[in-house]
């Protein structure tokens, strides 16, 4: 699935999506532009929690894409939410989001993140020794915050090295290899401040080969099972993070979610029954899967500059200060020309962006139709990870954010304007 589910081509052969025409919506709003198809996003939704029905509880990872205007669609759908920072927690209240659904994450917390975790009612994943000593600080003595423990199970799956989080030599969690993890229980199960509900892991993003996630789910219930027979505790939450991959481009096959879901519950059922565990809730936390479908970017092309015998390149009006992944991870796109997306192509070409860096490129070698300034172009799967990144480089304001529904647009997020630019600046 690399474009959203409510995808088709209209009468006038141009790109539609959630019932809205892709070059109306690049003519009314401006580009850049994302446009998110709110069906996709239920959908993705849907298929998490179907799956995982009665066995657990789906959080989605804010930091794909945490507008409130989406996360009040996620919310709608029942998922809880993971946040990494005191802002989107901010974020998420702004959005309403139901607080005892919140788990807050994140490698090193300051005392007012803790603070902020406490005082909406959030869950909080602990990360590190200094943390306990944070609850002794936040939480009034005779109360208890529900925490979980985040786990490093040492296993590093098949995707880019900046995206992998789960191996020994990682900034995340308490490795379970060192022994580290198990002092952290026997301190959170002596700590008076903490009622420990779970523990919690995960060990990268975008990932297609499941086999990592199944080999640290066999690591944590040994631990599991080592936690039982010497310290009689067995968590009532097991979280297995998110890291589902998507399709960016044509040949991409990611699992779908209900695979991933499956695979994960059968993994977890056969190690339980294998150890003779108790069964623990299972706790997902998609981002990507979840954001990244629903989303795409429109773009406007500005230059085209031929070399000959080497390359064409489009110019687009955004770039690495709205989607920084192509630069941060090498990450692969496709395009669409949003008039004609099915037109014969051309040789492929380049799309370039406006920032002042040569590496400011979106996709390299991309099949299109003949392509001419002013027109739209479509980058599919722009959901997640791409405006949570963006930045104000080169005193470039972020671009405007629809959802769209049955042919309807509605705008979640303005463009920023020069004053937003100036917003914190003091002259
Ligand atoms: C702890 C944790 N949970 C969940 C996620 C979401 O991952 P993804 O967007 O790949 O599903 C991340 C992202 O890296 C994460 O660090």
């Amino acid at each position: 699935m690399l474009l959203p589910v409510t995808y088709r081509v209209n009468d006038a052969g141009r790109m539609e999506v959630g019932g809205c025409d892709l070059v109306e919506l690049a003519r009314t709003y401006g580009t850049p532009l994302y446009v998110y198809d709110e069906e996709t996003v239920r959908c993705r939704c849907r298929e998490f929690v179907q799956a995982l029905g009665e066995r657990g509880e789906v959080l989605y990872s804010a930091k794909a894409f945490g507008s409130p205007g989406f996360l009040q669609v996620v919310a709608a759908e029942g998922l809880g939410l993971d946040v990494v920072s005191e802002g989107e927690l901010y974020l998420a209240l702004a959005a309403g989001y139901p607080t005892d659904r919140i788990h807050f994450l994140g490698n090193n917390k300051s005392r007012e993140d803790v603070a902020a975790a406490y005082d909406a009612g959030a869950t909080l994943v602990i990360d590190g020794f200094q943390e306990f000593d944070l609850l002794n600080s936040v939480v009034p003595q005779g109360s208890r915050l529900r925490c979980e423990l985040r786990l490093s199970p040492g296993i590093r799956p098949e995707t880019h090295d900046f995206i992998a989080t789960g191996q020994l030599d990682s900034k995340f969690g308490f490795s379970i290899e060192s022994g580290a993890a198990r002092a952290a229980v026997e301190q959170a199960l002596a700590h008076d401040r903490i009622e420990l509900v779970g523990l919690h892991s995960h060990i990268g993003s975008q990932v297609f080969d499941l086999r990592g996630h199944l080999a640290a789910m066999e690591i944590v219930l040994d631990f599991l099972a080592g936690l039982r027979r010497d310290l009689g505790f067995e968590p009532e939450r097991l979280g297995a993070g998110g890291g589902l991959g998507i399709a960016y481009t044509r040949e991409d096959r990611p699992p779908s979610p209900a695979e991933f879901v499956t695979a994960l519950l059968t993994a977890l059922d056969q190690g339980i029954a294998r150890r003779g565990l108790r069964t623990p809730l299972l706790v997902l936390e998609p981002g990507r899967a979840v954001a990244g479908p629903a989303g795409v970017a429109l773009y406007t092309v500005g230059a085209i500059k031929d070399i000959p015998g080497v390359r064409r390149y489009v110019a687009v009006d955004g770039g690495m200060g709205d989607n920084i992944r192509p630069k941060l991870y090498g990450a692969r796109y496709e395009a669409f020309l949003a008039r004609d997306p099915e037109g014969v192509a051309a040789p492929p070409v380049t799309i370039a962006g406006k920032y002042c860096e040569s590496t400011d490129i979106l996709a390299t070698d991309v099949p299109l139709p003949p392509v001419q300034t002013g027109d739209v172009l479509c980058i599919p799967a722009a959901g997640a990870y791409c405006l949570s990144m963006a930045s104000n480089y080169n005193g470039m304001p972020r671009p405007a954010v629809v959802m769209v529904s049955e042919g309807e647009a509605r705008l979640i997020r303005r463009r920023e304007t020069f004053d937003d630019l100036l917003a914190a600046e003091i002259l």
